[in-house]
């Protein structure tokens, strides 16, 4: 059918299907602002205005748009400076985004901006409720919506002309600033979060700063993101907002079976469907094992996987690929495959995976074994460490507590989803242009699958629309590429959210036993754990993530005394295959999954011997100058080495946690305990200790290249992968301050395999750590060279002797110490034009030997409905030491936004399967992530310290606020009502049925 369109005041005439969604018609058009997440209107991320309100574009028809006012993100601003010509510049709210932190991803801001725009041109004086609940349309999994929301109530105050105060200031932490006992902003006088909290824009998080950074200059400042102004304006930065003429669109047929063998496939219908250009079954590609776990070489796993294989291992595993002209078609011919499956018994208990007679998954003789896997008993892992000696620790123990905990299957569900473009470029080469977060192991990993070398691969990374460990996955790209290869044309491949519930990956879900021998004083003399977890259908990642449960979790406690010196600490897990789909990396990799069931278990120990509960951990927890007890036990299945703990900031972290929320006036206090008016509510308060690691020791390696130009601005090229996390802003702020330059000047590049160098990609928190050393390196060698010629030319012009070395670089200035200065842009045109001309370049690398642990106390109190079991949590603080924070505001969105995944984690999110192996959750309704309108109150205390293994002290900060969230509630719901939940996520009905056994009565008197 014909339709006009009229978008952002331009007349559109255009020819369509009458099905066609207007998301689909404005992408066609260009409008790339425009995001796909979904397919059922719940996420949000295709929201337009039509005729100024909010509109869900993916369930809207193009028709219905006709005769309307079409508005996206591209109509609203634009840089102010566009060569000779000028334009108005940004719209407030993208200057608020981009000046509050409230882009991570991106992905969700065009969207967000465009519901705010809608909320304040009705409401221009809005409140934060009206902001969330405006919001609430549009799912974030990034930043938890303190900063968006923040960003909202700023636009409106610049919009009425009220003056707003700059963000570029800490907020101090000193160690005595919140004192006990005090009222904070927000807070009625119990100290609880009350009606009358204040609204106000505040997006800093408090800062205890060490003093080494005192006087850095681009370190330690909130510098807005180097990609927020591209992302405000909706650019095409994302994978698939990229065309290519004659661009084929490929499909998946999926296994509606948990287990069975392919008898029979044939594709001759769908090949013979007009606008397919081709099918491709196990039969046509070659048979080649390897491991879908993007991780360095050898990968510590087995290799278990093929691109197409002639048996299925879950609901939603491979059987055939299509690429056609169009989605339509592509999704015909899916329909014409024929196949005839034998079904096979299936394993879908964990428990029963390692039974005599359990049916075997992997029976292929290509598997390759890694460790201690064996795919004749369904392992595809097997952990058994000792540390000291535990049987003896038990023996010596007055008191042993022993108790079995429970973690879900639960989704990264970063809002883009997977997708990835391949073709052949002029050269015949095979571009890969993925949402990837490890572009160099994509490539590495792929050549023997596509039966082409390393050189004949270029991989492509643009602006990721989050990944949170579900892109450390070789997933897709295989799929397009084999159709690159059989079409010779490019190929477009984008999973529905659907596919994302099915058939990408998701954290393992585990049984965890723990058993915990003290002294009466509340020392422990042993700590043992065990874990069964299920890595479903593929051994992807099964040995490094479980290995972390233990690794990370149950170093934190290492006893005290004699103990500490000699701690008894044993963990064992078994990691089963089963018919789930295939469980993988997700931000906290393991580490979650085991502070759910330690931090329950010591607080289950405090209770029932009568300690406090932040003592009894402090006394037994882990310090600075000890030995990491695993570090001789345990390397993700390489040889472990000695690492000392050479810095740890977790009793500051406690002690300034405890003063922010009050801990003393709430812990054991009865009157706070009850809500006046609301005989069946109950207040509770928790807390849990965590810690994580920084990166890989002698493995993961980032480079980094920096090169001058005339104008004294610098290319940094980094093959590290920013996801959204802010690293690339970060790394160019540690270029910056070696270099005596704004941030503005450091132009960032990442990431692709031709051009910058390698970098082991975003994972295990590792970029601002190992990427960022690189970066350090890197700069220090130009900054070296730019002294030297700097030097040459203030002496020839002064006549005077300085050494390079006394050269100061500062505010885009070499810098005499007689205050003689060069500018570095005549620094530039003098290299590169006048005299001895170089190009002025360095290239860096760096690998550690070590993986400092950041530590953290998080805190939470809820309100617990004690007649539904409805749990409600008021308020998530997390005060971490993640070593120097080099950016406070990405920082804190990290943790903000980490907090709420994990907050997901601890109350609403798993995956369920029926008998058969299906799937439950395959979409957003079912599969219930926060919204705006439901978020507790967030506050992030970063506790400095200084990490002396990095140049600037850092730590990591991505992980860590996944770990503590869910014990801290549950401890929390235990000091309310008295409810043991052992199996997150804390639902009302769990909740509800252990009270209805209680019995507690409403009156409590
Ligand atoms: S893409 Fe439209 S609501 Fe998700
Ligand atoms: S910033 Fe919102 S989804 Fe990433």
């Amino acid at each position: 059918m014909r339709l006009n369109l009229l978008i952002n005041h331009d007349k559109h005439e255009m020819e369509i299907d009458p099905g066609t969604s207007l998301l689909k018609a404005l992408r066609s058009l260009g409008y790339f602002g425009v995001k796909h997440g979904c397919e059922t209107g719940e996420c949000g991320a295709c929201t337009v205005l039509l005729d100024g309100k909010p509109v869900n574009s993916c369930v809207y028809l193009a028709a219905q748009a006709e005769g309307h006012s079409i508005e996206t993100i591209e109509s609203i601003g634009q840089h102010p400076l566009q060569g000779w010509k000028r334009t108005e510049g940004f719209h407030p709210l993208q200057q608020a985004f981009v000046d509050s932190g409230a882009i991570q991803c991106g992905y969700c801001t065009p969207a967000q901006i465009l519901a705010a725009k809608a909320l304040l041109e009705r409401v221009p004086n809005p409140s934060e409720e009206d902001v969330r609940e405006q919001l609430a349309g549009v799912l974030c999994r990034c930043t938890g919506y303190l900063k968006p929301v923040k960003a909202v109530l700023r636009a409106a105050t610049m919009a009425r002309g009220e003056v707003v105060e700059p963000i570029d200031s800490l907020i101090p932490a000193p160690p005595d600033w919140f004192s006990e006992g005090e009222a904070h902003p927000g807070q009625d006088e119990a100290g609880y979060p009350g009606a009358d909290l204040p609204t106000q824009t505040q997006v800093m998080p408090r800062v205890q700063v060490t003093p080494e950074t005192k006087a850095w200059q681009r370190v330690g400042k909130p510098e807005p993101k180097v990609d927020a102004i591209k992302l405000a304006q909706g650019k095409p930065a994302f994978t698939a907002d990229f065309e290519m003429r004659g661009m084929l669109v490929a499909k998946v047929l999926h296994s509606p079976i948990a287990h069975a063998r392919i008898k029979m496939i044939d594709a001759s219908q769908a090949l013979a469907l007009s606008g397919v250009a081709a099918v491709l079954t196990w039969k046509d590609i070659p048979r080649v094992i390897y491991s879908t776990a993007g991780q360095s070489d050898p990968i510590p796993g087995p290799l278990d996987s093929f691109s197409l294989d002639n048996k299925v291992r879950f609901v939603g595993d491979r059987v055939a690929f299509v690429a056609a002209e169009s989605e339509e078609i592509a999704n015909r011919a899916l329909e014409l495959i024929k196949v005839e499956y034998e079904a096979l018994p299936t394993v879908l208990e964990p428990s029963d995976a390692l039974k005599s007679r359990a049916p075997q998954l992997h029976d292929e003789p290509e598997y390759v074994n890694f460790g201690e896997s064996d795919p004749t008993r369904n392992l595809a892992a097997q952990i058994r460490i000792d540390i000291g000696d535990v049987d003896k620790g038990f023996e010596e123990a007055d008191h042993i507590f022993e108790h079995e905990y429970e973690v879900p299957k639960v989704q990264q569900a970063h809002i883009e989803p997977h997708v990835a473009v391949t073709y052949w470029d002029e050269d015949d080469r095979l571009v890969i242009r993925t949402s990837t977060q490890v572009p160099f192991h994509a490539r590495r990993q792929l050549a023997p699958v596509l039966d082409l070398p390393i050189k004949r691969i270029r991989v492509v990374k643009p602006r990721i629309g989050g990944g949170f460990g579900g892109k450390q996955e070789i997933l897709i790209e295989d799929v397009p590429a084999h159709l690159t290869i059989a079409t010779g044309r490019p190929v477009f491949y984008e999973y529905t959210r659907e596919e994302e519930f099915m058939a990408s990956r998701s954290r393992h879900p585990m049984r965890v036993r723990l058993r915990t021998g003290l002294k009466a004083d509340g020392t422990i003399t042993a700590n043992a754990m065990y874990a069964l977890s299920d890595t479903g259908a593929y051994g992807c990642h099964a040995l490094t993530v479980t290995g972390n449960t233990g690794h990370k979790a149950m170093a934190l406690y290492v006893g005290d005394g004699p103990y500490r010196l000699s701690p008894n600490i044993r963990f064992y897990a078994d990691v089963v295959y089963t018919n789930h789909p295939p469980a993988g990396a997700y931000r906290g990799y393991g580490v979650p999954q085991g502070f759910w069931p330690l931090e329950r278990h010591m607080e289950k120990i405090a209770r029932e011997m009568n300690l406090d509960p932040l003592e009894f951990r402090l006394k037994n927890a882990l310090r600075q100058g000890e030995l990491h007890p695993f570090s001789t036990a345990w390397s993700e299945g390489r040889e472990p080495r000695p690492e000392i703990i050479q810095s740890c900031g977790l009793e500051e972290c406690v002690s300034q946690g405890k003063a922010a929320i009050n801990w003393d006036r709430k812990f054991r206090n009865p009157v706070w305990h009850l809500i006046p008016d609301k005989p069946f509510a109950r207040r509770g308060i928790g807390v849990a200790l965590v810690m994580q690691g920084t990166a890989i020791p002698y493995l993961d390696m980032g480079g980094a290249s920096i090169k001058m130009n005339e104008d004294g601005s610098f290319n940094l090229l980094v093959g590290a992968t920013d996801l959204g996390t802010g690293s690339d802003t970060v790394l160019a702020q540690m270029a910056a301050e070696v270099l005596g330059v704004p941030v503005d000047d450091i132009l960032v590049y990442s990431s692709d395999t031709d051009f910058t160098p390698f970098d082991k990609g975003a994972y295990a928190s590792s970029t601002t750590y190992i990427s960022g050393a690189a970066v350090v390196r890197t700069a220090r060698k130009v900054a070296e060279r730019i002294r030297i010629r700097a030097a040459g030319i203030l002496n020839e012009e002064n006549a005077t002797n300085f050494k390079p070395d006394e050269i100061r670089l500062v505010d885009r200035l070499a810098v005499a110490p007689d205050g003689n200065r060069v500018t570095m842009s005549e620094i530039g045109h003098h290299a590169l034009h006048h005299a001895d001309q170089e190009q002025i370049m360095g290239v860096g690398s760096y690998m550690s030997p070590v993986a400092p642990p950041p530590f953290a106390a998080q805190f939470a109190e809820v309100t617990v409905d004690v007649e539904t079991g409805q749990v409600v949590v008021d308020k998530l603080l997390m005060a971490v030491d993640s070593g120097v924070i080099v950016n406070p505001i990405t920082a804190s969105g990290q943790i903000e936004g980490g907090m709420t995944q994990a907050l997901g984690y601890a109350v609403c999110e798993e995956m369920q399967y029926d008998g058969e192996g299906r799937p439950r959750e395959r979409d957003f309704r079912n599969y219930h992530i926060f919204q705006a309108h439901e978020m507790p109150d967030l506050m992030t205390i970063f506790i400095e310290t200084f990490e002396p293994s990095h140049p600037f002290g850092v730590k990591a900060v991505a992980e860590i606020p996944m770990d503590g969230v869910a014990p801290a509630v549950g401890n929390a719901v235990f000091d309310a009502c008295e409810v043991e939940i052992d199996a997150i996520p804390i639902t009302p009905e769990k909740v509800w049925r252990v009270l209805a056994q209680m019995d507690v009565s409403l009156n409590n008197d």
